[in-house]
């Protein structure tokens, strides 16, 4: 049988950003466990939506289409969006926020722009 997650326990567990922990997985997705603050960098998944659900804080998902045109969206507790698969996009905050994320396994945080920001995705601390 499976653990039981506790989202107040994960949160607790890591306190660094932009370095999602994956909590479960639901078929061949991952829902992970994220702290922001702060901008990311411009970047899209070519395979893939992305889901972002807002636990607190708020958080600015920074969009633009292929002509350069902005489509900004801010969310706030409670909130669920899907970045469409292949939509430049970049998260900023103003503050702390924390999120859970929904994406197919194996899906890379930077997407198609890879670099220094990219994190190894990493297992929550075990509680034992
Ligand atoms: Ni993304």
């Amino acid at each position: 049988m499976a653990d039981v997650v506790n989202l107040a326990a994960a949160f607790d567990s890591f306190d660094d950003t932009w370095q999602p922990r994956r909590l479960v997985s639901v078929n061949d997705y991952d829902v992970k466990a994220v702290r922001l603050e702060g901008e990311f960098v411009w970047h899209s998944h070519p395979e893939t939506d992305e889901l972002f659900m807002v636990r607190s804080g708020r958080l600015v998902i920074q969009q633009r289409d292929a002509e350069g045109k902005r489509h900004d969206v801010e969310l706030g507790p409670g909130d669920v969006y899907v970045v469409p698969r292949g939509v430049e996009h970049c998260p900023r905050t103003e503050g702390a926020v924390t999120a859970l994320l929904f994406e197919p396994r194996g899906t890379v945080n930077t997407g198609d722009a890879g670099g220094e920001r990219t994190a190894e995705l990493q297992e929550p601390a075990a509680d034992d």
